[in-house]
């Protein structure tokens, strides 16, 4: 609520400045409303919120506390931060609320459950503790075949801690064994093209029960979990919330340096999202059959196109270019993802929904990309976040990863480390980037992916890639 309101609040005073007030008072009732279409400024030019259906009252679910600790769901999806929680309003709250908002409760707030004034996992990388029971079964109740053990545990949260094992118990029942790992607030928008919901899928799928499914079963945990409620919504609540969030788009409309993203030729803008087409299996690249990929099509984006034939030397003509340079790269530009000939790929390859960037492969694709590689040499996410080993059963070396990821909830060995495919749009109003927050900009991740898949972009090119996935 608080950055709806400050956004608001400003507005008002700089109405108040121009002698406004009697046009502006009258409307005042409006703040009580999420509007149709809401612009905020990120860090490289607008964003906006879409809701085709029209406006939300904010006395509705999704702004309301379900629980018992005073948190909405919007204490950590920010209309501000595309739907999301960046770093920058992290620290404001913290700042201005002297630690006491909602948002640093405990349970998942604090770097651990019982340490409720350490909070450097969320101060400085974002990131909202997730407790997840690895013995005698998954979340989703499969017996592992694997074991883990914990190498690093720099927030002593983990196997040995008696008040996580306690919490593990009363969450997930006699006998059970709880990790804890740390994981981004995914945007709470744009879930028409989400094949699954949450980093490791663990909610019902969208693809194959209905979004409506999906959100409520998201909602109701996030209320058990995240609110500390101690019983369900409502089946009304949950009908305000899936209502929302299934009617609601957000987009980058535009650019410092290139102008509007949607002239120019150039095509996007959030209030065309709505009518984006997409369907479970429309680009797949899971059926192989022999040599590549013959049902996928790589040109996932296709909003900067008109200006990839520009040619100006002016400052916004150099800026489009660029752009349109990057959204290139990222559709065709390939890379050996794997050790056979065959695995070539491309960015487009797994985020190959179009003009969307999720996965639209039926079965789902979810992706084991290294950003969980403890000593990446671009991320090193082990310099903050735990390490587990986590060795198959029959074997006697394992994986060394921050985040078991998708083998947490199906219990499979062989998906350590797989993580959904996010939506692409709104980043810059949100950083850091990757569930573990390891990329602090789009410039390290950009980075990031040119080491690790040897891609050989020259320094423009990934200058262009970034000005592209900023421009998103
Ligand atoms: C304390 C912070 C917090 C609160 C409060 C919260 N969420 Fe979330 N939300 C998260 C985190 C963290 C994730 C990702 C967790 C994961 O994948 O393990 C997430 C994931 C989601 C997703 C999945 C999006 C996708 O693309 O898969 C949806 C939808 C969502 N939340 C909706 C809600 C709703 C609805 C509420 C209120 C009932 C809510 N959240 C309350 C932190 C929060
Ligand atoms: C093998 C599949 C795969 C390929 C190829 C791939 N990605 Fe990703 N991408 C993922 C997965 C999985 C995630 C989520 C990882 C995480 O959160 O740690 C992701 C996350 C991202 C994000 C961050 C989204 C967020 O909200 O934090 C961006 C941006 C991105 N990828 C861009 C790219 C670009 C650019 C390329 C090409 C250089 C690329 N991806 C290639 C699978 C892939």
């Amino acid at each position: 609520m608080r950055h709806l309101l400050e956004s608001r609040l400003s507005a008002l005073l700089s109405c108040l400045a121009l002698g406004l007030v009697f046009a502006l008072l009258p409307d005042s009732a409006s703040a009580q409303s999420l509007p149709q279409d809401e612009n905020f400024a990120d860090s490289g030019g607008t964003f906006s919120n879409f809701q085709p259906n029209g406006p939300t009252s904010e006395t509705t679910a999704f702004f309301s506390s379900l629980g018992t600790n005073g948190r909405t769901c919007e204490t950590c999806h920010q209309p501000g931060d595309a739907f999301g929680l960046s770093i920058s309003d992290i620290t404001t709250t913290f700042n201005t609320t002297g630690g006491t908002d909602p948002l640093f409760a405990a349970v998942d707030g604090a770097d651990c459950v019982d340490q409720p004034n350490s909070h450097n996992m969320l101060l400085n990388h974002g990131l909202i503790r997730v407790m997840l029971p690895i013995a005698p079964k998954t979340f989703a109740g499969n017996v592992p075949n694997f074991t883990v053990t914990v190498t690093n545990d720099p927030t002593n949260c983990q196997l040995n801690n008696p008040n996580v094992q306690a919490a593990c118990v009363a969450q997930f029942g006699a006998g059970a064994q709880c990790i804890s790992v740390y994981r981004r607030p995914l945007p709470a928008t744009n879930l028409p093209f989400a094949s699954v919901l949450m980093w490791d899928g663990r909610q019902p799928s969208p693809a194959t029960r209905g979004l409506t499914a999906g959100i409520n079963g998201v909602a109701t945990n996030a209320v058990r979990v995240h609110e500390q409620g101690t019983k369900n919504p409502t089946s009304a609540q949950l009908s305000q919330i899936s209502t929302f969030l299934a009617g609601l788009y957000t987009s980058q409309e535009t650019d410092n340096n290139a102008g509007a993203l949607n002239g120019n030729g150039a095509t996007e803008s959030a209030e065309t999202m709505p009518s984006t087409p997409f369907s479970f299996g429309e680009n797949e690249v899971s059926s192989t059959g022999t040599g590549g990929f013959p049902n996928f099509n790589s040109n996932v984006f296709t909003f900067f196109s008109a200006w990839s034939s520009l040619t100006g030397t002016d400052p916004v003509s150099l800026a489009q270019e660029s752009i349109a340079r990057g959204e290139n790269i990222f559709n065709n530009t390939t890379f050996r993802a794997g050790p056979s000939p065959k695995d070539v790929s491309t960015c487009s390859a797994c985020h190959n929904a179009f003009n969307v960037g999720t996965n639209s492969d039926n079965p789902v694709l979810f992706a084991h990309q290294g950003s969980d590689s403890p000593n990446d040499p671009t991320l090193q996410p082990g310099s903050y976040l735990p390490t587990f080993i986590v060795t198959c059963n029959g074997k006697t070396s394992g994986t060394a990863t921050t985040d078991p990821g998708r083998a947490l909830i199906d219990g499979n060995c062989g998906d350590v480390e797989k993580i959904k495919i996010p939506t692409l749009h709104g980043l810059l109003a949100r950083p850091p980037f990757f569930h573990n927050g390891s990329a602090a900009t789009l410039a390290t991740l950009v980075k990031f992916y040119n080491n690790r898949e040897n891609i050989g972009l020259t320094s423009q090119q990934q200058t262009d890639l970034t000005n592209f996935l900023g421009a998103l």
